[in-house]
């Protein structure tokens, strides 16, 4: 692994006027190893990122500091270009840059996030624009799938509340801690997760003060991807129930997750299995302490602790990530890393 780097890596951003485009760039600057080579915007061609977002934009240099065309960036070839688009304008924009031969790709929208391409079109209502490049995708949950990660050029960098329930949940089915049966996941957002645009549910005045489940019974775009890795992880289909919460946050998301614990099985157990397969992995920390948003808020970490239920077989588990970062752009820049052979943590610590 490098710890240093030679020649600056050069990298691209599609999509950098959106939240998890800005939060890239921000990461991206303090980032020994790279070079922003452009960023791209389709409305706001032409403008100042200082214009858009005056405290990052300042920080560019002048011959990368204005927003450039999607046509124009897909011109260019560099070493890894971002997508913080929305999903399949994303699986369209990214197609020039897988073409190249050259350049690898971090996707950070849905659309390369599912292995079965049925089970896309059917979430996301629509046919998958290149279904033919499915296969090529490595899911970009970096501790899980780091070796995949490292040899790909196309990662599926995971979905922000997806990051918060599997980190905890796979050790725990691998190592054979919970069932896969009758698990539950319920997810406080922060209104970041929502994007830049503001909708009638996003609006202040109805966020403010307020707190509120949405997509209920199962019928939130994450489910599916959750319950495909989760099927991995236990090696048998698994049915997880999801219910997502809007809180009134900038942002932040913290999931309460119930499993079964199996026959023999305790709090300590738990515990013991998250620190091995944890070990070595500087983002991901099993704590004692019940963790909540603030104890991670603009860092790459996922931190979660568990508490065996008294008189039942239920594990309680408390996970919390910063949806913008160990959610989004963080976790996407550590995939950068693994999938160049740098250091995993730089521009992340
Ligand atoms: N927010 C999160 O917490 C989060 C977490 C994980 C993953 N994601 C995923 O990451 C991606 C970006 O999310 P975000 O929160 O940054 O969204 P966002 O704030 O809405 O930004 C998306 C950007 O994409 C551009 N865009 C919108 N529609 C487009 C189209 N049809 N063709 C080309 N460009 C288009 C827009 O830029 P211009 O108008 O300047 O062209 C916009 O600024 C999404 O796929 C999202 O699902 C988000």
């Amino acid at each position: 692994m490098l710890n240093f780097v030679s020649m600056k890596l050069s990298v691209g951003i599609l999509g950098a006027t959106g939240l998890t485009g800005v939060e890239l760039v921000r990461l991206l600057l303090r980032h020994p190893g790279v070079e922003i080579a452009w960023i791209s915007s389709e409305s706001q061609a032409g403008t100042a990122y200082a214009k858009v977002y005056p405290g990052v934009g300042a920080r560019l240099s002048p011959s990368v500091a204005t927003l450039i065309p999607m046509e124009q960036a897909q011109k260019t070839a560099p070493d890894a270009v971002f997508s913080c688009l929305p999903h399949a304008a994303s699986a369209d924009a990214i197609e020039p840059f897988l073409n190249n031969g050259k350049t690898k790709v971090i996707d950070l929208s849905a659309d390369y996030r599912l292995a079965e391409v049925a089970v896309y079109n059917t979430t996301y209502a629509h046919a998958h624009p290149h279904p033919e490049r499915i296969r090529d995708a490595v899911y970009g949950l970096t501790e899980v799938h780091r070796d995949a990660v490292a040899k790909t050029r196309l990662v599926a960098n995971p979905g922000c509340y997806p990051t918060s329930i599997l980190l905890p949940l796979i050790p725990l089915l691998r190592a054979g801690i919970v069932s896969p049966a009758g698990l539950i996941a319920d997810s406080k957002s922060g209104v970041s997760g929502a994007g830049r645009k503001a909708t009638e549910g996003t609006h202040f005045f109805f966020v403010n003060e307020n707190f509120s489940a949405y997509k209920v019974a199962n019928t939130h775009r994450h489910l599916p991807e959750i319950a495909e890795q989760l099927a991995g992880a236990a090696d048998v289909d698994v049915a997880p129930v999801f219910t997502p919460h809007l809180v009134p946050m900038e942002r932040g998301i913290l999931s309460t997750i119930y499993a079964d614990l199996l026959p023999g099985k305790t709090e300590s157990d738990a515990f013991a299995a998250w620190e091995k397969f944890y070990a070595g992995s500087p983002f991901v920390r099993p704590v004692r302490d019940l963790p909540s948003t603030a104890d991670v808020t603009r860092t790459n970490e996922c931190r979660f602790a568990a508490r065996a239920i008294a008189g039942t077989n239920k594990l309680l588990i408390v996970s919390v990530i910063d949806n913008m970062v160990k959610g989004a752009s963080g976790q996407a820049l550590q995939n950068m890393n693994v999938m160049f052979g740098l250091d995993e943590t730089l521009g992340l610590v």
